[in-house]
């Protein structure tokens, strides 16, 4: 065989692979200006990881508000939720909270907050286990067991709490706002529970999604990791502790 590679077939063959390989660049140039488009990571626990995803689709924070509203006032489901879930969730909670009483992070004496507390079947759960001075805090009040508050702003001073649970971090749109307000509200070595879902996505009215415990350890930077455990807590897989430290 005789191939002579002129140098117009060269040209030619450089201009066609030009050619075809410009779809690809394309493609690399509009994903290089769309970084942002699919989840905007929080910034500070994404050191170099992607365990918290914040869920895009949110045009504000009142639409936020508005989607949350929209399950929590269904009077249908609040008629469930007060009924035929409230004598089978609150003994479940009722045990979570005696263990958590046995190993020494929650007391009969603890003044005691639910954060995102709905109608408050934990909030009685505490009650039943002798935590009388506990509450519940939710968009949505429901006297006497819930208070009405927005868990980015507590509507509470500095330094309230011996002991904080909540089972809606996920709800949360700002995990930073979410953490620190706890870590505010709570009193020097008070403790935070949350149950959490790492290994199941949660409902469409979830903001965000968690899947590893790290984030959380980045987030509560006032605070001591007391213990990380598997619980079956309605769909949530995972208690995590932490203590706040005795310094602010
Ligand atoms: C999955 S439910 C949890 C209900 C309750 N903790 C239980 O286990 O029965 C989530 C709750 O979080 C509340 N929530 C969502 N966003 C909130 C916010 N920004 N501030 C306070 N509560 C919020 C909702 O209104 C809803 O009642
Ligand atoms: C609220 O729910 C209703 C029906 O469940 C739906 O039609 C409506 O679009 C929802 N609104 C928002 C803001 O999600
Ligand atoms: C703790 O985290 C918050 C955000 O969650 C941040 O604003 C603050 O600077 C951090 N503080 C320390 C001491 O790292
Ligand atoms: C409450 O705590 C926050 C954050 O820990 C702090 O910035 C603020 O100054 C405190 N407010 C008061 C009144 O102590």
């Amino acid at each position: 065989m005789n191939i002579t590679l002129t140098k117009p077939f060269i040209l030619r063959c450089f201009i066609v692979s030009l050619l075809l390989s410009l779809p690809f660049f394309l493609f690399l140039i509009l994903l290089l200006l769309s970084p942002q488009q699919h989840y905007r990571h929080v910034s500070i626990a994404t050191t170099g990881n992607d365990n918290l995803r914040i869920r895009p689709g949110y045009s504000s924070y009142d639409a936020y508000i508005q989607r949350q509203l929209n399950k929590t006032l269904n009077p249908r489901l609040r008629k469930i939720w007060t009924t035929r879930d409230w004598d089978r969730k609150i003994p479940v909670f009722a045990r979570f909270f005696e263990d958590l009483k046995e190993k020494k992070l929650l007391q009969k004496g603890s003044k005691a907050l639910c954060v995102g507390a709905r109608v408050g079947q934990e909030v009685e759960a505490l009650r039943r286990v002798g935590v009388s001075d506990s509450i519940g805090m939710d968009l949505v009040p429901y006297p006497p067991l819930v208070v009405k508050g927005d868990f980015h702003n507590q509507p509470f001073d500095n330094g309230t709490f011996d002991f904080e649970f909540s089972n809606v971090f996920d709800h949360a749109l700002y995990p930073e706002r979410f953490v620190g307000e706890i870590e505010r509200t709570l009193k020097p070595n008070g403790v935070c529970v949350l149950h959490v879902a790492l290994s199941r996505r949660a409902d469409k009215y979830s903001a965000n999604d968690l899947y590893s415990v790290d984030p959380l350890l980045t987030l509560f930077n006032h605070s001591a990791l007391v213990h990380v455990r598997a619980v079956d807590g309605f769909g949530l897989d995972t208690e995590v502790a932490f203590r706040k430290n005795t310094l602010g």
